[in-house]
């Protein structure tokens, strides 16, 4: 069997917390492959809203097994609170939900040095979460991290404290106030990791190859957005971890020739939390209405989101380096009530018109080129068939179809399992 993936087109929270959820019933496996407590997948079903953190978001489905790849990095404080919010519904989470070994470890240091590396940037901050997601993935590539695995070892605290001291130095090196209790930090670290013990710890390449080779059916689930890839996004403006379908191969173990299908997840406008360069955000009250329809403001951090016209020339980027082959587009109920709509098709950049997604896009360098088409005024949100959308809502889709060249598979008119439109 083969395994499908479920990205982010944008600069996430397009949804995917909702749309794996409704897809989890077709998979015996859901497997998160990057990215930490900096995402916040928000899943609705019976008048109760979840946000998901770290694991995966099969977890509410009793079939499917949940695993969390090793290109995740986990906080085991964040991750054991979560664990917690799964009590009060009686989910058996230490049946269901499994982590690889070779998961890296967030320390309460790692996110002191966030918190001391976003100060002493100023006005030239990321608008990082302040999870540690940087830091973490650093000492990952600079071979100094903690893995899950070595939470095992008879020694690991030792290799932790004299990570944790040389973290110390460092933030004193920033020579910025960041006021902390280490000793307070840490008491709460090693109970969360002590609890964090209890779940079952895995070779999870092993365990996802030979799930791979009994027919068993696996959706690797994909966290923040293509935009914020390390690799591919608006960099430096971006997170930590390669978070385009390359990301699921090393972070799961899975080969490419093992991908079929691989859904790609928009919305139906753009939003943008943090800093960073946003060609067609909106200043003016448009922007403001979506914002307050759409109810954007971060799952994880609270902050407000930048709203904006939805980019085709980001999108299309975005479904060429994934190689998108279904699109699913979220929240087209906010949209309800404009007039008219504008899709930016082209960027007017260093004074010529392209069509694809240069190196720079600060302002000063692209200007967006719009084409305007037709609004609608119905409410979607009571909407369960493909038949019931209205017209102009109809023309919006097959404009984007035509001109991303992949077929738009689900439409989402509502954050509850049931406001989805198979098309
Ligand atoms: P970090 O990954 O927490 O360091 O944040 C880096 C950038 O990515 C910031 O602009 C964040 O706002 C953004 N970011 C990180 N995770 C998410 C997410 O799950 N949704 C949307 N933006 C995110």
């Amino acid at each position: 069997m083969a395994v499908d993936l479920l990205l982010g087109l944008q600069w996430g929270d397009e949804g995917k917390g909702k749309i794996v959820d409704v897809l989890t019933k077709d998979y015996g496996i859901i497997a998160r492959f990057q990215g930490g407590p900096n995402a916040g997948h928000t899943l609705e079903f019976d008048g109760i809203k979840h946000v998901l953190r770290t694991i995966p978001s099969g977890i509410f489905h009793k079939e499917s097994m949940n695993i969390i790849g090793n290109g995740v990095v986990i906080d085991p404080v964040v991750f054991v609170k979560e664990l917690e919010g799964l009590d009060k519904f009686g989910i058996d989470y230490k049946k269901t939900l499994i982590v690889s070994r070779k998961a890296h470890v967030i320390l309460p240091t790692h996110r002191l040095l966030d918190a001391a590396s976003e100060a002493s940037k100023g006005k030239a901050k990321i608008g990082s979460t302040l999870k540690g997601i940087g830091p973490t993935y650093m000492d990952k590539t600079g071979r100094n991290g903690i893995r899950i695995g070595d939470l095992e070892l008879a020694n690991w605290e030792e290799k932790y404290r004299s990570l944790a001291d040389k973290h110390e130095a460092m933030i004193k090196f920033y020579d910025v106030a960041i006021e902390y209790d280490l000793n307070e930090l840490e008491k709460e670290f090693f109970e969360a990791v002590k609890a964090l013990k209890e779940l079952t710890f895995i070779d999870s390449e092993e365990y996802l190859n030979t799930a791979i080779k009994n027919g068993t059916t696996i959706l690797a689930e994909g966290a923040q957005g293509s935009l914020l890839d390390i690799d591919f996004g608006t960099y430096p403006f971006v997170t930590s971890s390669n978070t385009t379908a390359a990301g699921a191969c090393t972070g799961l173990g899975i080969a490419p020739n093992k991908v079929k299908e691989v859904y790609g997840i928009f919305k139906a406008y753009t939003t943008r939390v943090g800093s960073g360069p946003f060609p067609t955000e909106l200043f003016d009250e448009t922007g403001a209405k979506m914002a307050k329809i759409g109810n954007e403001f971060g799952a994880v951090t609270g902050r407000p989101r930048r709203c904006g016209w939805l980019d085709l020339v980001a999108l299309k980027y975005a479904v060429q380096v994934n190689g998108v082959t279904q699109l699913m587009m979220m929240k087209g109920d906010v949209l309800s009530g404009f007039d008219t709509l504008k899709i930016c098709t082209q960027y007017k950049y260093k004074g010529e018109t392209i069509s694809h997604l240069p190196y720079n896009i600060e302002p000063e360098n692209v200007t967006p080129i719009y084409t305007e088409v037709k609004g609608w005024k119905e409410d979607l949100t009571g909407m369960t068939e493909a038949s019931q959308l209205p017209k102009a809502l109809n023309d919006y889709i097959d404009f984007l179809e035509k001109e991303l060249e992949v077929p738009i598979k689900i439409v989402s008119v509502g954050p509850d399992r049931t406001q989805t439109i198979h098309r």
